[in-house]
């Protein structure tokens, strides 16, 4: 059992104790007041590229932090070394948080660090953040489920299977009443587009792409399926950015949505 977040660095029965914390998407006022808290009486924090400046800022200066950023093709850490790197942090009883981006455990490998500190006999606690869909859809106006529009949400990866191939079952995401979120998807979104109208999609479904999503340097760009390929490259868009796909999308135009100022607000 785990000592319930007071910032302890061993459970109650005296096992280290790991902190996995969600960072949320970016915004430093989208952190929980948990994270803030375990942030601020850590030993030593433990973060992710996509943890923002905002968020690190956070971070008293007399704490120990360390990058294991990871970026598309370039990790500075090997999981299996961040893994390695967690378990000898915590095993002397250090306060250890480990910071990530959004949620740890959506798309965030919170449950492979997880099962590894099991292994070494290290409890983890997880802080769930505001994932990615969350933040981007609230801050983009884009509400994820709408009666009579979409009464399911999929949050699916884009990422690409060592064999280079979509591991993605084509005709469940086709499903017009579903809003389709995809994580990591800029790469492929041409495969994506056409997998899904293949399936039965409407070629005309609206498509919302939201770069740096709750940041001060958000872009919400939108366009159908079809020419999402196009769209994305014209647009030059940058990571880390996420696909909204469905007709929830076309609700975002009807409402009075403030400007997202995020964390220029800071
Ligand atoms: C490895 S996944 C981590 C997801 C994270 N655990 C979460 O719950 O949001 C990284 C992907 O999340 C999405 N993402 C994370 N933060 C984002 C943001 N602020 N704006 C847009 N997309 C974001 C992008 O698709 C990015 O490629």
């Amino acid at each position: 059992m785990s000592n319930g977040g007071l910032g302890g660095s061993m459970t109650n029965d005296m096992r280290p104790l790991v902190h996995l914390v969600g960072a949320g998407p970016g915004d430093p006022d989208l952190l929980t007041v948990k994270a803030l808290r375990l942030i601020q009486s850590a030993d030593v924090v433990v973060y992710d590229r996509l943890v923002g400046e905002g968020i690190l800022d956070l971070i008293p200066a007399g704490t120990a932090r360390i990058s294991v950023g990871k970026e598309k093709g370039r990790h500075l850490l090997p999981q299996d070394q961040i893994n390695d790197l967690l378990v000898s942090l915590a095993r002397p009883g250090r306060r250890v948080v480990r910071l990530k981006g959004g949620d740890p455990y959506i798309f965030g490998r919170g449950g492979e660090e997880a099962m590894y500190l099991a292994a070494y006999g290290i409890a983890t606690e997880v802080v769930p953040g505001i994932t990615a869909a969350a933040g981007c859809a609230a801050a983009s106006g884009i509400p994820l489920t709408h009666r009579e529009v979409a009464r399911s949400v999929r949050l699916v990866t884009g990422h690409l299977r060592d064999d280079q191939s979509l591991d993605l079952d084509w005709q469940s995401l086709a499903d017009p009443a579903c809003t389709l979120v995809v994580y990591m998807g800029v790469g492929t979104a041409g495969p994506l587009a056409e997998g899904l109208i293949a399936a039965g999609l409407d070629p005309a479904t609206p498509v919302a792409v939201v770069e740096k999503g709750t940041t001060a340097s958000q872009r919400v760009l939108r366009g159908v399926l079809a020419e999402l390929e196009a769209d994305v490259a014209r647009w030059r868009v940058e990571p880390p950015a996420l696909l909204i796909i469905g007709k929830v999308v076309a609700l975002a135009a009807e409402q009075e949505v403030a400007e997202w100022v995020g964390a220029a607000e800071a």
